[in-house]
């Protein structure tokens, strides 16, 4: 077989992130301090994978390339390729056709997160050579996603897709496409020939659905570890925590009257005075905590300054500033450079200045 070739899908609008999303790439956005697209880029690198393809959109794309750029850091080869629209992940596959040529490639949507990396199905699609191969994850809520059907099978085994369909109200089986799916050549042709859904994309869906009518071998595989789409606002706090639960201790600032518990990093530059920090946490270089209590599943950015206040289950971004909060803040992520802060001015109330679809919630 060719050498497999990656393709990240990182383009989009990101509109169930705004208002993060007016001003940065939603891939950007850090999962226990690193942003999600590099667990995709190195998941690539893991299975052996040498050139990436990452999809851009013309807002965003500059950021992701000053982010990621040529790939030497992780070990692989990247070329940026820009989709004028966010037109459908068909329409993206299609807009990669040029970098991708003839050679089978792995497509992963770079708001995504899959534990354990891609090298199981990699060895699977090259050991069963199919035309395409989906992975599968069973959900609670199946009417949310792209849903697969599978065909007969011999006992122990799981049958061929014979059915996908995007959000069904009444769905067949409970089994979610997970946004991470292997290609041959063939879907090209399948993704040219079919039109735009009713919410004007190209389908990913609808090409494979293609590739199943024509006969070709569409293979299903399990996924084993737990799969995130971070897509909205719990999603990403989920990640975090799923992430930060496999923490390894690692102190490098500095500790002056505090205390760490549990699986905790503190980097390099960071300054911790007369604070608690229960794990797992990271708290990022250069971030300075004074008097502050940070719980679990907390992620805080580097150069970011705490004092006076409690913060759990969030992530700062780069340059937060969180300062005398009268309660604790929890289930929050603060993008870059924002600040909140109690003040001490009589009458007490509150003061905002935050940017569009802003989401405050006083509890
Ligand atoms: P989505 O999350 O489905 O779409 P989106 O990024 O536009 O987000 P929202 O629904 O909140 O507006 O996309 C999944 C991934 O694929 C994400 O990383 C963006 C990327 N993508 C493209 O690169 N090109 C596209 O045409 C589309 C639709 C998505």
């Amino acid at each position: 077989m060719e050498p497999l070739k990656g393709l990240i899908l990182s383009g989009g609008k990101g509109t169930r992130l705004r208002p993060i999303t007016h001003t940065s790439a939603k891939q950007l956005i850090p999962v226990a301090n690193k942003p999600v697209l590099f667990y995709g880029i190195e998941a690539m690198a893991d299975a052996g994978i040498e050139q990436v393809g990452i999809i851009i959109a013309p807002e965003t794309g500059p950021e992701i390339e000053a982010a990621a750029g040529d790939g030497t850091r992780f070990g692989v080869s990247i070329t940026y390729i820009v989709q004028d629209e966010p037109r459908g992940l068909a329409h993206a596959v299609l807009t990669a056709e040029p970098f991708l040529g003839s050679s089978p490639f792995v497509m992963y949507l770079g708001d995504n997160l899959l534990q354990g990396g891609i090298s199981d199905l990699v060895a699977a699609f090259r050991e069963h050579e199919p035309d395409a191969l989906i992975l599968l994850t069973p959900v609670p809520d199946p009417e949310h996603y792209g849903v697969a059907e599978l065909g007969a099978a011999a006992p122990g085994e799981v049958g061929r897709v014979v059915r996908l369909v995007e959000k069904p109200a009444e769905p067949a089986t409970d089994l979610a496409l997970v946004g991470v799916y292997m290609f041959t050549v063939a879907v090209h042709d399948a993704a040219r020939a079919i039109e735009p859904s009713a919410r004007g994309e190209l389908e990913i869906t609808d090409a494979i659905q293609r590739l199943v009518d024509a006969g070709m071998r569409v293979e299903p595989h399990i996924v084993r570890g737990w799969w995130k789409d971070t897509g909205r606002l719990d999603d990403m706090l989920e990640a975090n925590r799923l992430i930060l639960d496999n923490l390894i201790e690692r102190i490098e600032g500095e500790l002056i009257d505090s205390q760490v518990d549990g699986r905790v990093v503190i980097e390099k530059g960071a300054r911790l005075e007369r604070t608690m920090v229960r794990g797992p946490a990271i708290v990022g270089a250069g971030a300075r905590l004074t008097d502050c209590y940070v719980g679990p599943y907390t992620a805080i950015g580097e150069n970011c300054t705490i004092s006076g206040s409690e913060v759990e289950h969030s992530i700062l971004l780069t340059g937060c500033s969180v300062c005398d909060l009268d309660g604790r803040m929890e289930s929050s992520l603060l993008g870059r450079n924002v600040t909140v802060r109690r003040g001490e001015r009589q009458p007490r109330a509150y003061r905002f200045m935050v940017g569009d679809n802003s989401d405050i919630s006083i509890l």
